[in-house]
């Protein structure tokens, strides 16, 4: 890569909150701290290909999802663009192509903004180190720095540059923590966790009826704001003693408390809005039926949205992976299920 034109690649996956941010300020502040699992399997590839212009008087770029020119995605990222222009001040010396594909279906209800964004940032942050001459660009600086400017594309996409348990949001249960970037889990996590399950069931595939962009904004004067920003804090602290402990009944209870609380946010907002879907509660139910039966520690959580993520260790995987086979993948779309595992972060290729 030269200083007129190069391409830089990068995979990034997507990550599932334990602890749901839901709640922002400008400039991308979260009203609380959040953690989340990153993922391996589903990922977006990007590959960003830069061209010196002769002009530096705005951004020029194309973007292309599956080889097909995507004009509905400029808005999202010129908006990005001015957001980091101030941090990545080569931005307007070059017309870039971003060429972007996704491991998991199109709208599948898995937002790829998690991915995508941070994807993107990586792209960007390698080329700031290919053209950089004076500075000495550590690993520490460049991780920090891609997740700081994917938080400013997408909120969580900056808790999907490392592995395995990504904390953003300041909180004084977690040393190190910061509003800006995500940082990785700075305690002792028992193996219990070690490899966990995520299988997703696509429940529905439909585009959302409201964007997380307005979710996050009906937080503002939400009857149950600051209660709910102050359990984020409270569960972050209980989460410490279960992640060390490696309690898992325990863990279940934080985490499908968490999921429901997303959604009841959402269901107690002005306006209200429900994104669970009638086989969303069927699945739920068939799986704390399955959890009182067997004793298996099966959990779940939710993303903004219908589809419904299955946790679970990974010695119980043979079980209650045949348990979600025979019977909640009837409660999928087109019988539409991914299965996941908690991943190690981003990579260029
Ligand atoms: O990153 P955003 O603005 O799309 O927000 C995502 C919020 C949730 O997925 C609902 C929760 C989370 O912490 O990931």
């Amino acid at each position: 890569n030269s200083v007129e034109n190069g391409t830089v690649t990068w995979e990034s996956p997507s990550n599932i909150a334990l602890i749901k941010y839901w709640g922002k300020r400008d400039p991308q502040i979260p009203e609380n701290p959040s953690v989340s699992f990153t993922l391996s399997e589903c990922k977006t590839i990007t590959k960003l290909t830069y061209t010196k212009k002769n002009d530096t008087k705005d951004f020029s770029f194309d973007v292309f999802l599956d080889g097909d020119k995507k004009d509905d995605f400029k808005p999202k990222i010129e908006t990005f663009f001015k957001r980091i222009e101030v941090y990545v001040p080569f931005l307007k010396d070059y017309h870039f192509t971003i060429e972007t594909k996704n491991t998991f279906p199109h709208s599948s209800g898995i937002a790829s903004s998690a991915s995508g964004m941070s994807a993107l940032a990586l792209c960007l942050m390698r080329i700031e180190k290919d053209l950089s001459t004076t500075l000495e660009v550590t690993e520490e600086y460049f991780n920090k720095k891609a997740s700081f400017l994917a938080r400013l594309g997408s909120g969580s996409a900056c808790r999907s540059i490392e592995g395995n348990l990504i904390v953003w949001g300041k909180t004084a249960h977690i040393e190190g923590s910061s509003d800006l970037f995500g940082v990785k889990y700075p305690y002792k996590v028992h193996d219990n966790f070690k490899n966990y399950q995520d299988t997703i069931l696509l429940i529905d595939k439909g585009e959302k009826q409201v964007s997380s962009t307005v979710g996050h904004q009906l937080m503002h004067g939400h009857p149950f704001a600051k209660e709910r920003f102050a359990q984020a804090h409270d569960n972050m602290k209980a989460l410490k003693s279960i992640l060390e402990t490696g309690d898992l009944n325990a863990f279940i209870n934080l985490m499908e408390s968490e999921a429901l609380t997303l959604h009841a946010m959402m269901m107690t907002s002005n306006p209200y809005f429900i994104l669970m879907k009638p086989n969303t509660l069927e699945v739920i139910n068939r799986i704390w039926e399955f959890r009182a039966e067997t004793g298996l520690h099966i959990g779940f959580t939710l993303d903004a949205g219908a589809n419904v993520h299955i946790l679970y260790p990974q010695s119980e995987k043979a079980q209650i992976l045949e348990f979600i086979e025979n019977e909640l993948v009837a409660y999928c779309k087109n019988e539409e299920y991914i299965c996941d595992v908690v991943g190690a972060g981003a990579q260029r290729i």
